[in-house]
């Protein structure tokens, strides 16, 4: 198949960027990024310069391919990374335009690849649990009811990729801090911080500059985890009653 590909090229942060057009020969078997490595493969061999984009395992597990395509955060298929999203979903001839996530808080580093370090910091804020080191404890040994458990899995998900920031139009971070706090929240272990533990979150998120949220629920709809909405509802309450009880 023979695409046309609008491609946002962006020196650095302070930089002007704009749309550059390539055409690119694709195989519908391959996935977005192959198809990307294989556009990149053709400029080097032409002497140009690569198209600057975030992968690693390639597998819709790290949450480091951060694309918006065709004005959706990885794309236009529901649950997908754009590293699991494949060529067979576009048209021989289709026009494909490539941007990076578009958020205060997430710098841009060079054309597509962003700095989403902030989540980094939202997490090393509070985003875990304080144990005394030693032997591994028995999985079952403290019980915890399957619902709970399931709940707690379902936030654990959440791979930390941004699309949710992206979608939004407040840029608000609150999707991702709200999984990261009631994955470990739900859970008995991660409730001896519950407290200290949302108010530091969801201050460092704050201060990182991300926007509130006002429930426009795209964060929801592009998120390739389908990390529910209800998680936010859950970290509002906990934030409240936390404040509340230290006053
Ligand atoms: S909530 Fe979804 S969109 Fe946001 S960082 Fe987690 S996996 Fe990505
Ligand atoms: S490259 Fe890891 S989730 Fe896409």
């Amino acid at each position: 198949m023979k695409l046309k590909l609008k491609i946002w090229k962006q020196k650095n942060q302070t930089a002007e960027g704009k749309f550059h057009d390539y055409n690119v020969e694709a195989d519908e078997h391959m996935s977005f990024l192959e198809m990307l490595d294989v556009l990149n493969e053709g400029l080097l061999e032409n002497q140009q310069e690569p198209v600057a984009f975030d992968h690693d395992c390639r597998e819709g597990i790290c949450g480091t391919c951060s694309l918006v395509i065709n004005g959706r955060p990885h794309g236009p298929m529901q649950g997908t990374t754009a590293c699991q999203l494949h060529m067979r979903h576009f048209k021989d001839g289709d026009t494909i335009t490539i941007e990076p996530w578009r958020a205060n808080a997430f710098p841009i580093v060079k054309d597509l690849v962003t700095d989403r370090s902030a989540f980094d910091r939202i997490i090393q804020s509070g985003g875990f649990v304080s144990v005394n080191t030693g032997q591994a404890m028995d999985g079952n040994a403290i019980p915890i009811e399957k619902d709970v458990a399931g709940e707690a899995f379902e936030a654990a998900t959440c791979i930390g990729c941004g699309a949710c920031v992206a979608a939004c139009p407040n840029g608000s971070a609150m999707l991702f801090t709200s999984a990261k706090i009631n994955h470990l929240d739900l859970l008995p272990q991660g409730k001896v911080e519950s407290s200290k533990r949302v108010v530091k979150m969801v201050e460092k998120m704050d201060e990182e500059g991300f926007g509130n949220c006002s429930n426009v629920g795209a964060c929801h709809v592009e998120c390739p985890k389908e990390i529910k909405l209800e998680n936010i509802a859950r970290m509002n309450r906990k934030y409240f009653a936390a404040k509340l009880s230290a006053k």
